[in-house]
């Protein structure tokens, strides 16, 4: 198992397949944002199974594929076959904008993948239309009603609240959640990237409250995933909530994760800087065992926390980059 510094096991790694995404959504990607990464330095599926197979040789027991929008890059259910056939993973999950799932559900079933988590800001066309900057919301929904139709059980819908924007859609989304059978998390919006607007998501813990009383939500231990969201469920058992607060309330104590970026950087942390290129070891031809003592090299890196709060300008890189 790989343990670092401060004596936190990881065991979850997020593989980012795209820095590309069809949406430029507020708190992510600038409005003409241009600097992607060129396709030469994108990992190759054979590439990225390597390096996933050494983390799973290391412990390694949760894997989640992300961007930018993972749907984007050719052949994803392909790559997700063979990453969902490594020894030792015992949970392969995807986090999509849903744009493409309509096309694209069945096959990532097929191939392995357990868990979906669908971004959706609202349920106002307009109102999606304003923070993604295109109209996705009704292929987001297809999406969605695809990936049921394909045996998705366990959905999980990310918001993100932005003051003033589509805060005021929270009831809706929890009426549509449990319509739907759908777990909502809500999530703060991250300062990452010089995005060129100023979005902020409203204090939690009231809307917490007034969701609380109205649906009768008590907190769960239940862990849904791998994550670091906690959970409320009401009392009728349909209906379950979930808060990511890296602000307010930050977990960065029980952090579990390093993510690989389309470029073959791991990145130690969202909200620093520390990194580790491992494309260059690739590509120069290091055996298992040099690129395993990397891995733990760059695992020695992972920083104790984020400073999103006390340093809000810090992070330019923008999350598509990372992979949320
Ligand atoms: P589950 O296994 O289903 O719990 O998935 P997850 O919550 O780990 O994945 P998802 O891609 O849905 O992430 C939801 C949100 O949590 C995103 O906005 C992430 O950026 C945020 N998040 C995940 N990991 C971290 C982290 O280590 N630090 C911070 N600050 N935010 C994180
Ligand atoms: N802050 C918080 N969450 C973000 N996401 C993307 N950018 C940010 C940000 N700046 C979320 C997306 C998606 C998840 C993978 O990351 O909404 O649901
Ligand atoms: Fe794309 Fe996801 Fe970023 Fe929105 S949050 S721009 S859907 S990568």
């Amino acid at each position: 198992m790989l343990s670092d510094r401060f004596g936190r096991s990881i065991d979850y790694l997020r593989i980012s397949v795209t820095d590309r995404c069809d949406l430029r959504c507020q708190y992510c990607i600038p409005k003409g944002f241009k600097d992607f990464e060129t396709p030469e330095h994108w990992l190759t599926f054979d590439e990225l199974t390597r390096v996933a197979a050494l983390f799973a040789r290391l412990g390694t027991r949760h894997m989640r594929l992300t961007g930018g929008e993972p749907l984007l890059r050719r052949n994803l259910p392909e790559l997700a076959a063979r990453l969902a056939a490594l020894p030792g993973l015992e949970d392969l999950s995807l986090s999509t904008n849903g744009t493409q799932l309509r096309h694209q559900a069945a096959a990532l079933r097929q191939a392995g993948v357990r868990r979906l988590n669908v971004s959706l800001d609202s349920l106002r066309a307009d109102c999606a239309r304003e923070i993604s900057g295109a109209d996705s919301m009704t292929a987001v929904l297809d999406g969605l009603a695809a990936a049921k139709a394909a045996g998705f059980a366990d959905i999980k819908i990310n918001m993100v609240p932005i003051a003033g924007v589509n805060d005021g859609d929270i009831e809706a989304m929890v009426a549509f959640c449990i319509e739907q059978g759908f777990v909502l998390r809500l999530i703060e919006a991250m300062p990452m990237g010089n995005t060129g607007q100023a979005t902020r998501s409203p204090d939690l813990a009231p809307i917490l409250a007034r969701l609380g009383q109205r649906f009768d939500l008590t907190p769960s231990a239940i862990t849904l995933g791998a994550g670091p969201a906690r959970y409320w469920r009401s009392a009728d058992g349909r209906f379950t909530l979930g808060l990511i607060t890296p602000l307010s309330q930050h977990f960065c104590a029980t952090c579990n994760r390093v993510r690989l970026s389309v470029d073959g950087t791991l990145y130690l942390c969202l909200g620093q800087e520390a990194r580790f290129e491992l494309r260059p070891l690739l590509r120069a031809g290091v055996s298992d065992d040099e690129l395993e003592q990397a891995i733990r090299t760059a695992i020695e890196l992972k920083p104790e926390k984020h400073e999103f709060v006390e340093s809000p300008q810090k992070i330019v890189r923008i999350m598509a980059k990372t992979g949320g």
